[in-house]
Formats: structure tokens, C-alpha cells, sequence
């Protein structure tokens, strides 16, 4: 055959494969999402995520140093609330005496120059299992907007780096952004929630925390997985209220609203791959149906490929074992 153009000749041995390539996942990339327990010594695995524990503060310290010495710094913690602390105004959630803002002043006491993006939203707090104030059966947007900035307030307070909010009230990123440049926290970032879906892989985060909604779903409030235009409104409204990132959540079902977001927004676009998506890969990977740490490292080049800079991911401290091991 008498072919011009034979693309297998960039594929011919892996040294030019990896010469190549064009996308990489470094640990630089990956914030570790972690989940926190009141009291001590306690260590608690989620069944639907094997492998992810909830651990009490000073577990959580071992966790932290064994992730720093494989190189992963930045972390995402939810806090596990107990039954009897939540309420329908999330009351506990700006106690400044909370497990929260003690758990985050303790990772930074001892951990001075790893990254604390905290989550801001009702649900963990919430006896309602919902993102905002629920009336009558309805969610409340402004009135969830106070709460919200009073969580991040104590949050930065503790020492956050990065505010997460993941709620998907409207306005809350100019809201939490005024009220923590009033009260001198200029500094402390914000990673919107940007195009937060109303998706089914949510579920093992929710056994994870105990916070699934106690009624109804979040349809009112996440977006509709239909969707793709009203991500970039999302994006354009996040971004004018002063948003530091942009995140596309669920990751996996779309990588093309990462893209989309990426070829239009110059902030940096953080991907969370998400609790069921963990869960998928785990499910297969202990059948024997797929190779689990392939289908890892995988999953996590596809977020880069769509242009993610970040990457939010329960693989985070399994993958820099694997990158370690393959070096
Ligand atoms: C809610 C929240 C959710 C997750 C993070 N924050 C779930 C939800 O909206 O019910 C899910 C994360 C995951 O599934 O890994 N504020």
C-alpha cells in the first residue's frame, strides 16, 4: 500500500509514544476530597466507596502526612454532623466551635502550606438534608444566602485557602465574596460549584455524610443533566461575581461542559470526579470485569484531555501511589 499519512508511526515504540503525548495528571492536579468524624480514633469505611474512610481529626493528621509524602497537598474536608446537631437553619454550621473550623485549624496548625478548600453548603447541617432553607416545601434562595456567607466567614477565619461553595443558590459567590472582603478575608479564593448537576452519582457521598435529601430531590436548585448552553450562563454569572475557579460536577457524564467551559472562560476549570464515579470503577475493578488502577488512570486523563486543570478525586492518594510505583 502505497499510504502518505500512517499515524501508527507516532505509536511505534514507547519512547515515541510517550514523546507525544499530550496530556499528563500530576499530583499537582488533585485535591483530595476527605470526609471527618467528630471524637478520636475513629476510623469508619464507606461500604458503596471502598477504600475512603471517615476519620476522626487525629486520623485524619496520619491520612493528611502520608498524602503530603506522596505529594498530594491540597484537600477538600466534609465534615460527618451528627443527627442530633442538624436543624433547618443548619445552626451549626458557623459554630465557631464546630468540628468543622476546629478540624481546619488543626490541618493548618500542622500543616502550614497544605491547601484547605472547604465545602459551603447546608446538607451536612441540614435536618431538611437540602443546600438551602426549606418553606413550605420550598428552597429558599436568599434567605440560604446569609447562611452561606456566615459558614464561609468561619471557615476563612479557621484558615481556609479556598471557599467551595456547593449549594447552587443564586448569587451566593458575589454574596460570600462581599462578606469576606468586609471582614478582611481578601485573600481566601473561591472555587464555584459552577455547573453542579441534579445527577444519580451523588448517591455514596450522601450514605458518606447521611445527608440525602429528607424529601424531594435538588432539581429546583442543580442543574438539569440535559442541560449544556445553561452551563455557560452559570459560568458567566460565577465568574462575574468574582469567582477564583470554575467546577464541573459530576465529572465523567460531562467532559463536555469541561470543554466548553474551558474554550470559554480564562479562569482555571476544576473537574470532581465524583463518589459514584469512584464507586463505578471500585464495583468493576472487584468483579474482575475491568483493571482497576488502568481504568483509574484513565478516567483522570480524560479530565485533563477536556481541559481541567484541577482535579477533585477519591483516587487522589491511590494515584500518586501508582505514579510512585510506575516511575
Ligand atoms: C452537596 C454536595 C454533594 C456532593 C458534594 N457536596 C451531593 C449533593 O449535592 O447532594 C457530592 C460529592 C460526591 O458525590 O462525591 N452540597
Amino acid at each position: 500500500m502505497n499510504l502518505t499519512r500512517r499515524p501508527r508511526r507516532n505509536r511505534k515504540s514507547e519512547v515515541i509514544r510517550n514523546m507525544v503525548q499530550e496530556n499528563f495528571v500530576t499530583v499537582n492536579d488533585l485535591i483530595y476530597p476527605i470526609f471527618v468524624l467528630e471524637g478520636q480514633n475513629q476510623a469508619l469505611e464507606i461500604t458503596s466507596m471502598p477504600g475512603i474512610y471517615r476519620y476522626s481529626t487525629d486520623r485524619m493528621l496520619d491520612e493528611i502526612a502520608a498524602c503530603v509524602d506522596l505529594g498530594v497537598k491540597a484537600f477538600a474536608p466534609f465534615p460527618v454532623i451528627a443527627e442530633n446537631k442538624k436543624d433547618r437553619f443548619a445552626t451549626e454550621s458557623f459554630n465557631k466551635e464546630g468540628l468543622f473550623p476546629s478540624f481546619i485549624a488543626e490541618v493548618k496548625k500542622n500543616f502550614p502550606d497544605v491547601v484547605l478548600m472547604t465545602d459551603v453548603a447546608m446538607d451536612p447541617y441540614s435536618s431538611d438534608g437540602h443546600d438551602g432553607i426549606v418553606d413550605n416545601g420550598e428552597i429558599l434562595n436568599d434567605a440560604t444566602l446569609e447562611i452561606l456567607a456566615k459558614m464561609a466567614l468561619e471557615q476563612a477565619r479557621a484558615g481556609a485557602d479556598i471557599i467551595g461553595p456547593s449549594d447552587m443558590m443564586d448569587g451566593r459567590v458575589g454574596f460570600i465574596r462581599e462578606y469576606l472582603d468586609k471582614n478582611g478575608f481578601q485573600n481566601v479564593a473561591i472555587m464555584s460549584y459552577t455547573a453542579k448537576y441534579a445527577s444519580a452519582f451523588y448517591g455514596p457521598f450522601r450514605d458518606a455524610l447521611d445527608s440525602a435529601p429528607k424529601f424531594g430531590d435538588k432539581k429546583t436548585y442543580q442543574m438539569n443533566p440535559a442541560n449544556a448552553r445553561e452551563a455557560l450562563l452559570e459560568a458567566e454569572l460565577d465568574t462575574l461575581e468574582g469567582a477564583d475557579y470554575l467546577m464541573v460536577k459530576p465529572g465523567l457524564p460531562y467532559l463536555d461542559i469541561i470543554k466548553s467551559l474551558r474554550d470559554n472562560s480564562h479562569l482555571p476549570i476544576a473537574a470532581y470526579n465524583i463518589s459514584g464515579e469512584y464507586a463505578m470503577v471500585k464495583a468493576a475493578a472487584a468483579n474482575g470485569w475491568i483493571d482497576g488502577e488502568k481504568a483509574m488512570a484513565e478516567v483522570l486523563l480524560s479530565f485533563k484531555r477536556a481541559g481541567a486543570d484541577i482535579i477533585l478525586t477519591y483516587f487522589a492518594k491511590e494515584f500518586a501511589q501508582y505514579l510512585k510505583k510506575i516511575s
